[in-house]
Parts: C-alpha cells; structure tokens; sequence
C-alpha cells in the first residue's frame, strides 16, 4: 500500500503497525464492533481468562455490577418534535476547557498488561478525539511519559495517606504538567473479588503452572502483549502511587497499595492545600459526601460504584444522581460505572451530570485492536449520542434535563 494511503486511512495509524496485527485484520475485526459491548464479546477468548476476569469482574456475587447495567432500563425518554437538530453539538466544556462528547476514559490500572501499551494507546486515542483520558496510579506507564503522549490527561491518585507522601505525589504530578488530578475514595480496603482468585490473578503477581498454562494458550496475547512489553519495555512495575517508588508487578510490596484505610477527610483536605489545578474525589455515592467535598472545596466528584468492583449490593450511581446533584453548587459532576450506550449518557445528564466516564470497553478495545480499537469504540460512542441527541429533539448537551425522562 503506498505510504499515502496509509496516512488517510484512519484504521491504518503508525500505531496499528505496531499492535502486531495488520490494519487489514484491524478492519476486518473492528467491522464486527457495533457498539461497546461487542469489545467484551470480541476480546473474550483473545486474553488469558486471569486477564480477561481482572477487567470484566465484578466483586463478590456481581449483585451491583449487574444493577448497573440494568438500572437504565427505569427511564425512558419523551421525544420533542419539529425542533431543528440540524446543527447540534455533542460539545462539553468540563473544568473550562471544550471536549467533543460528553464522555471520557476512567482510570483503569494495570491497563498495559490487558493491551500492549494500552495506556498510551487509550490516552492517544482519547486526544485525537478530544475527549479527557484519565491515567490510574495503578497504572504500568508513568505519568511523565503518558503526560508527553496527551498533554491534555488527567491523573487519579492512590497513595499512602502520610502528609509527605500527599505532598511529594501532589509535586510529582504537578511537574509533569497535569491540571487535573483525582483522588480515588471508594478504596479503603481492597475488595472481595472471587473470580480473580478463580482465575489465578493476584497483586503481585504470583507465577503458577495454571498462569503459565493459561498465557501458552493464549499465543496472540502472550507474543504481543505479554512478551512484547517486557522485551520492549521491561518488567511491569506500577508506576504511579508513589513519589520516587516503582515496584514490579512481582513485589512483594506491592500488596496494598490501593487499599489505604487511615484515608480521612483530613487527608483529601491536605491534597487540596497543596494541589493548585483542580481536585475530583472519585466513587461518591452519597449526598452527604457529596455537600462535605463541596464545603472542602473540592472542584469535581465522580459518582461511582468503581464499576461493581468494590462493594457490592452498592446502588448504582443513576439511582443517587439527581439527590447528590443537589448538593454539588458549583461543582462539576462525573457518574461512571456501567455506562455503555449513547442512551446511558443521556439519562444521566438529565438527571444532572456533566459528563460520564466510561472503563471496561475502551480498554477492551484496546486490547483487541490498539489505538484504532479505541478510535473505534470513541467513534461509535459520539455516534450514539449525536443520533440520540437528534431523536430526543436537542441540540445541545445542556438542553438535556429532567423534562426528557419519564
Ligand atoms: C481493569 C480495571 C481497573 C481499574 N482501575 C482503577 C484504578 O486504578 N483507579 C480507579 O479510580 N478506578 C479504577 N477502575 C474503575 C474505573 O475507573 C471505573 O470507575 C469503572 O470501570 C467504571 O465502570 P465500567 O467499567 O462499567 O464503565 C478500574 C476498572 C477496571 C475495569
């Protein structure tokens, strides 16, 4: 294919070269995604099974990630007719900045281990398309790279709860150019997840005949994932929760690092002294939460269930939404976990969020076909929302509210 041909197509980006798979099977995989659910299905047998149930899993008996998805169904929409939608905009401005859609890519943490070099993909992707792309702490890339990839990125902290600690990651983070950073609240403790142990994941990983066995059976992802990043990027280390540490993925140390129990108001109060860009605390269920962070002075909150991966019987963020968006003032609003259709987005922005973040898909569309699986996933997204705007009778994001629900 001539070199030009190449560059307008935009399945075959430098990156798709890269991925191991040619732009050719790209497109052919990519024909059969329709919507953000069909990545799970795709990527399914592609991971290893202890791969694949880190991301898919939910926690305990999967009660709240099932509520999750289903909770949409309670809402329907009363269409506006002769409106002229001829010239909506799908456009948000969130934090005094404009992004394309309402919508953005949640922190996911050892992302580069379900995709080779998932997060860089994801962020680049996310640029391109002008939505946000939020890096984890959890995450094997560090943030001074990925802040070179998207400049744009934000960042979502876990970190030890000492006051030097908070100080050193605030300045860590700072320096390397983000204005957002994100503190992940929902995470007192690790949670109960049956499946990872089903499937012989672990933090730190921890070598078995069943992980070895399980990886062999998955050449694709063993030859360009698995052995691709550490021939080419070394040995996984988490990154980011620490100022000057880098453990591997193999670490003793490494147990606990999300679960911080001593993490208090205090704390998230210690982060807002020394973090000057704007400060979002992540997984708020409750409107008490909510009206202390605002009186904290807290910028933004993300009500969320951690996607059903922490406790479960939790309610699903759509069922607090409007009482918490009671208390938020000035405050920008996040909801996230289980949002998958354009539809899904519009509910919550009628019942008062800003913008929604979305985990699972973008990453399984990454593992499945690189940076062009998460254009892809990005594409289909703004579609949905742009078509349903249309349908509903907008034209633009604000004018959806809780006239449209029944
Ligand atoms: C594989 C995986 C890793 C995650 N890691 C983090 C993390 O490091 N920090 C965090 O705040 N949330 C993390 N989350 C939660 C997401 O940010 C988000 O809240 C959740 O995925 C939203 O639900 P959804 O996947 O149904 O869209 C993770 C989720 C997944 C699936």
């Amino acid at each position: 294919m001539p070199a030009d041909a190449a560059t307008a197509n935009p399945l075959t980006h430098r990156s798709e070269f890269a991925s191991g798979l040619r732009p050719r099977r790209h497109r052919h995989l990519l024909r059969h995604v329709l919507n953000l659910e069909d990545f799970e299905r795709m990527v399914e047998h592609r991971l290893p099974r202890a791969v694949f149930g880190y991301v898919s899993g939910g926690a305990e008996a999967g009660v709240t990630y099932q509520h999750n998805r289903e909770v949409f169904a309670q809402w329907r929409f009363i269409t506006r007719i002769l409106r002229d939608v001829s010239r909506r905009s799908t456009a948000t401005t969130l934090f005094g900045r404009t992004y394309a859609a309402p919508f953005a890519i949640a922190p996911m943490g050892a992302s580069a281990v379900v995709g080779y070099d998932a997060d860089n993909r994801m962020a680049r992707a996310a640029m391109d398309a002008n939505i946000p792309f939020i890096l984890s702490a959890n995450s094997i890339t560090p943030l001074e790279e990925l802040a070179q990839t998207n400049p744009h990125a934000w960042f979502a902290a876990y970190q030890k709860p000492a006051a030097e600690n908070i100080q050193a990651m605030c300045e860590r983070v700072a320096a390397a150019g983000y204005d957002v950073f994100m503190l992940t609240v929902d995470v007192p403790v690790g949670s109960n997840r049956e499946n990872n142990i089903r499937t012989g994941y672990t933090m730190p990983l921890r070598p078995t005949p069943r992980l070895a066995l399980d990886g062999l059976s998955h050449p694709r992802w063993l030859a360009g994932t698995g052995l691709r990043t550490v021939l080419k990027r070394g040995v996984p280390a988490i990154s980011n929760i620490d100022p000057t540490q880098r453990p591997t993925i193999f670490s003793r140390t490494l147990g606990g690092v999300t679960g911080h129990a001593a993490f208090a108001w205090e704390q998230a109060e210690l982060i807002r002294r020394h973090w000057k860009g704007r400060f979002v605390l992540k997984g708020i269920l409750s409107k008490e939460d909510a009206r202390i962070a605002r009186e904290s002075g807290v910028d933004g909150i993300v009500v969320s269930n951690h996607g059903g991966r922490q406790l479960d019987g939790s309610v699903s963020p759509m069922d607090v939404l409007s009482e918490i968006r009671a208390e938020t003032g000035d405050m920008t609003v996040f909801a996230d976990s289980g949002f998958r259709r354009g539809t899904d987005v519009l509910k919550a922005l009628a019942l008062g969020a800003h913008c929604v973040l979305i985990g699972r898909p973008f990453l399984f569309a990454a593992a499945l076909a690189g940076e062009a699986g998460v254009e892809h996933a990005i594409k289909l997204l703004s579609r949905e929302i742009d078509t349903d705007m249309a349908l509903l009778g907008v034209s633009a994001v604000d004018q959806v509210d809780a006239s449209v629900l029944r």
